[in-house]
């Protein structure tokens, strides 16, 4: 190669090699673009979320839906239009909750900053920031990510794990957006705080084989209790903690109830059912710090996956809509 070709090259390497480390996630990103953004997502939680400190749950439910289908991009915070069915009304999202929540701080940042800041990065940092003023756990969100364009309501049943999936679909759901066994029970801790539908249990309790019979995994003193004071029959659709007496408090309540066999879905017993699954249980259950940290650390995992980035996508003006 000639040493003119030679330099050709080398710029055309530095020139992908600077775009390429410029299209990351960053710690900070809007520093200079908007640089008020983290602090009126940070204020507006503090202010609101003692109202309805059972959103905390909803938002980071809502980054878990987000993140799962087609990557951290704000695609779950869109609304159907008359061609389109949107992520929002498959059957796992409509129990979701919060979205006025996002779009009232959607339009304080963009009163501040037109155009700057992403929902999915409003959705990252709400979370995060409602999770930690309610007593839980605090993890790095790095910033940047772009809104897609795609919200369609197929995806979300083939890529999010159900109430029902034994651990080999749970691993390979997980395992298909990056995320390990590890991540998986530790993630999967955030049920500590919450609510469930009745619906979301009904077949475990009442007709789990088809004979009328009940999951045999599930302890057999807390399901007779569900039974009578809770999901009383098939069709009841009453509203559940997962967590019984702290669905607000961000604890270690949720293994307990596991390895007391009173987790809630046949997804949660499921995680006993190998050693390895178990073992991270067992470990988490040490201490409430040592939980929070690795929580921590798979949020962060989490928030990092299949992000849009650099000039994909787009920043949206509303949340609920793609731009024109
Ligand atoms: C195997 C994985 C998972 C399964 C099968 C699962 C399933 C479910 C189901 C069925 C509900 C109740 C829906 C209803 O009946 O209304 C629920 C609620 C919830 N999930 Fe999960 N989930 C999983 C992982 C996660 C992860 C990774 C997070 C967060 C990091 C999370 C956070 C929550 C929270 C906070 C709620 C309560 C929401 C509320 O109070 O509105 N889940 N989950």
């Amino acid at each position: 190669m000639g040493s003119q070709s030679y330099f050709k090259a080398l710029i055309i390497c530095l020139i992908a090699l600077i775009g390429s480390t410029q299209a990351q996630l960053q710690l900070g990103f809007y520093a200079k673009s908007c640089p008020k953004a983290e602090q009126i997502i940070l204020k507006y939680v503090v202010e609101h979320i003692h109202n309805a400190p059972s959103l905390a749950a909803a938002l980071i439910r809502l980054h878990f839906h987000d993140c799962f289908v087609n990557g951290c991009d704000g695609s779950v915070l869109v609304d159907s239009t008359p061609g389109n069915q949107a992520e929002k009304d498959a059957i796992p999202n409509l129990t979701l909750r919060g979205f006025g929540f996002i779009e009232a701080i959607k339009r304080l940042v963009e009163a501040e900053c037109p155009g700057v800041v992403s929902c999915a990065d409003i959705l990252a940092l709400t979370a995060r920031d409602s999770i930690h003023a309610t007593g839980g756990p605090y993890w790095n969100v790095p910033t940047g990510r772009r809104d897609g364009f795609i919200s369609r309501a197929a995806d979300p049943l083939r890529s999010l794990p159900a109430p029902f999936h034994n651990l080999t679909t749970q691993l390979t759901l997980f395992g298909n957006v990056g995320l390990d066994a590890n991540d998986l029970v530790l993630l999967v801790g955030a049920h500590t705080i919450g609510i469930a539908h009745c619906s979301s249990i009904s077949t475990r309790l009442y007709n789990f084989t088809g004979k009328g019979d009940t999951d045999p995994t599930i302890d057999n003193g807390y399901a007779k209790n569900l039974k009578t004071f809770k999901c009383k029959n098939i069709n009841d659709n009453s509203l559940i903690e997962m967590d019984p007496g702290s669905r607000d408090t961000f604890d270690l309540g949720y293994y307990k109830q596991v390895v007391k066999r009173r987790g809630l879905f046949q997804s949660d017993a499921e995680l006993l059912t190998s050693p390895i699954t178990r073992s991270i249980i067992a470990s988490q259950l040490q201490s409430t710090q040592g939980f929070f940290a690795e929580f921590a650390k798979s949020m962060e995992k989490m928030g990092r996956i299949n992000v849009k980035l650099g000039s994909e996508g787009e920043i949206r003006k509303h949340c609920a809509r793609v731009n024109n």
